[in-house]
């Protein structure tokens, strides 16, 4: 009697699973069909084009992303073009998107794939996983949208979708979560249309479960949706850390005579690496001007005759980890010939325009019309 009992529960779940599914992709593409966004890189089959798309989109949002990519295109509208490109130039173009590492790693990869790949991209997820920078998300995305080859692509945005549809509580941030979600969106993906299932995810995700005030009048997935029907939509996702801050005070010492202006480049593994700055002076408490200038770090550069200092306001920049508060001091010197500081040289007005600066130093400069 037990078989009787446990039989058609067992089926029908299998038998709801499948409706479930079928449901969902169907109304996901109906709605795509109607609402999906014209973007330049859809459709495109070049590996190149929708691995930049993706580099430059994976901490970015379209509207903003949008006219880099087409400016890369414009610039590097093949992977050679890339490879051979200046890093600092590479830099430069990438100069206010950000986590800068994508921009490395993609100089890199370039690099990579002409050099030894004979410049053509690996079409396998083996392949592509062993380039910098190229992770899960990204391999997929290039196997799916370039090959089309049957892989499910998740990002943020479909993670969000896919734990509000299926009221999924576990975290978004863990492996397990992230695997559990995975599995979802394996088993949702359209393997004869993977590319436009992915894409479709990610406007959905963009354009009607956002993540704040998602849109759930206009959404055709509402009836089917646990998050929705449990009243979930406001704490779906969850994520298990709290992001903790660290506030970092960084002091710039723009050092300049005539047309002549001291900078570095930050190479230490931390934030901006490879990015431009003016010697930089960090503490991690707040301090006055006066103390700064008793500091050891002040001492080294060995200046003469510093007053009168122009010290600006101060500029703030959000990072995702990190708060930074941000100062410059503005000395006028007669040389800056004699200033001991390693790493660091001297460049003209029009040479500082051509250096990819970090936000804050951009906000600055913006400021000055001095420089
Ligand atoms: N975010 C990441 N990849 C994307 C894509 N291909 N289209 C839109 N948004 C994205």
């Amino acid at each position: 009697s037990g078989f009787y009992f446990i039989y058609p529960t067992f089926f029908n779940s299998l038998y709801y699973c499948g409706a479930m599914r079928k449901t969902f992709t169907q109304k996901l593409f109906r709605w795509y069909s109607l609402y999906k966004r014209n973007l330049p890189w859809i459709g495109s089959n070049d590996p190149y084009k929708v691995w930049l798309s993706e580099v430059i989109l994976q901490q970015t949002r379209v509207e903003q992303g949008l006219s880099y990519y087409q400016k890369f295109v414009k610039k590097y509208p093949d992977i050679q073009q890339l490879a051979n490109a200046p890093h600092d130039e590479v830099m430069k173009m990438w100069e206010g998107l950000g986590y800068y590492s994508r921009a490395r790693n993609m100089h890199s990869t370039a690099k990579q794939v002409v050099e030894e790949l004979n410049s053509s991209f690996p079409d396998t997820y083996e392949g592509l996983i062993q380039l910098k920078g190229i992770g899960q998300y990204t391999a997929h995305a290039i196997l799916s949208y370039a090959y089309k080859k049957p892989f499910a692509v998740v990002d943020g945005n479909v993670l969000r979708v896919l734990a509000r549809y299926f009221g999924i509580r576990e975290p978004i941030d863990t492996p397990k979560g992230k695997t559990l979600i995975q599995q979802h969106a394996d088993s949702l993906l359209d393997k004869k249309e993977p590319d436009v299932f992915n894409q479709a995810m990610m406007d959905f995700g963009a354009l009607i479960c956002k993540p704040r005030q998602p849109d759930c009048e206009n959404c055709p997935l509402q009836k089917s949706c646990a998050g929705y029907q449990q009243e979930l939509t406001d704490i779906l996702p969850v994520k298990s850390k709290k992001i903790k801050r660290q506030t970092r005070y960084l002091h710039f010492f723009v050092f300049r005579a005539g047309e002549k202006i001291l900078v570095e480049q930050r190479i230490a593994n931390d934030i901006w690496k490879n990015l431009y700055q003016f010697p930089v002076i960090e503490t991690s408490k707040n301090v006055s001007s006066k103390s700064l200038m008793e500091s050891e770090d002040y001492q080294a550069f060995r200046i003469k005759n510093p007053l009168p200092v122009i010290t600006s306001p101060i500029f703030k920049q959000q990072l995702t980890h990190q708060q930074l508060i941000c100062r410059f001091y503005i000395f006028d010197l007669k040389s800056i010939d004699k200033i001991k500081r390693s790493g660091v040289k001297q460049v003209t007005f029009t040479q500082l325009k051509q250096l990819a600066f970090p936000g804050v130093i951009r906000d600055f400069l913006k400021i000055n019309d001095y420089f």
